[in-house]
Parts: structure tokens; C-alpha cells; sequence
């Protein structure tokens, strides 16, 4: 299972790297627009930082422009996967970038039907996500189980890239149901080390330790 980081924050992408578990990071207009820096820029400064996949979406919604600014993204490094929203012209630009050579994840996934369109499209990646679904009363990791049990009945090179992630379980939910990919904030990652016992375990082994020094 791959991890990707889900944030543009170049500050904290430095920082989880040497934790040695970042595959890839993704990025949306919304996580550039908060960090209020060029999106060119950044995808670069982050491409130097992972060597994995980085996801850049596009801001156009009609095909010609979905595919021009496509082709643009691509050029800022070998590692871009362009990022286009799950609508009709973007299944249609998806077919012409593939055609390019040029890869791509296809964004904003709420259905298992989107999901497999986009697996017959030959899209590289497909982020379905599942805490805006569990906003909305859904159940999220319920789409996930649907898609993996159709990803499981063929060979589709097509990866599962859970997004919208909220929260530790989902991660675990996530692997448990095989999905390839989970793309998390960086606090979901944060949480994830972290267990009460074993601060406290610690905590308890250096005091004992300490006592017995001073004896
Ligand atoms: C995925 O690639 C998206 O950037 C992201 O997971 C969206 O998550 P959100 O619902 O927390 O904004």
C-alpha cells in the first residue's frame, strides 16, 4: 500500500519524509490557495522533496482547456500526475492525455459507475472520497469496499487512491479492503504514531531507569 501526503505545505511534506513512509503527494486548487503561492512553484519545490507521484489538478472545466492545461502541468516534472475532475469532458481529456503518454488522477469520485468508466478509460489513478461522504451522512469506506470487490473480478491497471481521508481508521479500513493508495493530511499521519501506552510505557521504563541509577 502506498502513502501519499494530501497538502501543499512544503514545511510539512519536509518534515514526514524522513519518516521514510511518503510514496507521493497530492495536491487541489484549495490546498495551493492556502499556502497563497504559485502553483508552478510549489509543485516544483515539492517534486525536489518526493520522488514519487504528485498530483497537480487543473482549473479548467472544458475539455480543450482541461487538455491544454493538462499537457502544461505535465511539463513541470516527469513525476506530475494531472489531476482532472470526474465529469464528462474530463473523462474525455483523461482519453486524449492518456493518448500523450501523459499520467493521470482522476478526481472527485462518488460512485462506483465514475470508478469503473475511469478503470476502462485507463485512467493511472482514481481518488474516490470518502470523508465528504461520511459529511453528508454516507458511508464513505462502503464505496471503497464496492470498488475494491469490482477491482478484485479483473486486472485494471487502474490504482485505488483513497482521498478525503479524516482520520486514522479509514487508513486502516482502507488497507484492510487492499485499496493501493491512501492520500492523508498530515495529521492523519501524525496520528497514526501515536499511542497513549506507548508514551506512558516510555514514560514508566525512564523512571524506573532513573531510580535504579540512582540507587
Ligand atoms: C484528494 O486528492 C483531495 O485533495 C483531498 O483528499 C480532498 O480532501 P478533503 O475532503 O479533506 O478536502
Amino acid at each position: 500500500m502506498q502513502f501519499f501526503l494530501d497538502t501543499a505545505n512544503l514545511e510539512l511534506i519536509k518534515k514526514y519524509v524522513p519518516w521514510g513512509v511518503v510514496d507521493g503527494v497530492t495536491t487541489n486548487p484549495s490546498l495551493i490557495a492556502k499556502e497563497g503561492v504559485s502553483h508552478e512553484d510549489r509543485i516544483k519545490e515539492i517534486a525536489k522533496v518526493v520522488n514519487g507521484p504528485i498530483s497537480a489538478e487543473v482549473i479548467a472545466t472544458d475539455y480543450q482547456g482541461m487538455v491544454d492545461e493538462g499537457r502544461r502541468l505535465a511539463k513541470w516534472h516527469k513525476n506530475v500526475y494531472v489531476k482532472l475532475p470526474t465529469t464528462e469532458a474530463g473523462i474525455k481529456a483523461l482519453n486524449t492525455l492518456k493518448k500523450d503518454g501523459i499520467r493521470v488522477n482522476m478526481t472527485l469520485v462518488f460512485s462506483t459507475s465514475q470508478a469503473l468508466l475511469l478503470a476502462k478509460s485507463k485512467a493511472d489513478l482514481i481518488s474516490p472520497f470518502v470523508g465528504r461522504l461520511d459529511d453528508i451522512s454516507e458511508d464513505g469506506m462502503s464505496l471503497i469496499s464496492e470498488i475494491m470487490d469490482v477491482w478484485n473480478q479483473y486486472d485494471f491497471d487502474t490504482k485505488v487512491l483513497v482521498a478525503s481521508i479524516r482520520h486514522p481508521r479509514h487508513v486502516i479500513d482502507a488497507a484492510k479492503m487492499g485499496a493501493h493508495v491512501a492520500t492523508m493530511p498530515p495529521e492523519v499521519l501524525e496520528k497514526m504514531i501515536k499511542h497513549p501506552l506507548t508514551d506512558s510505557g516510555l514514560a514508566k521504563f525512564l523512571e524506573d531507569h532513573k531510580k535504579s541509577q540512582s540507587k
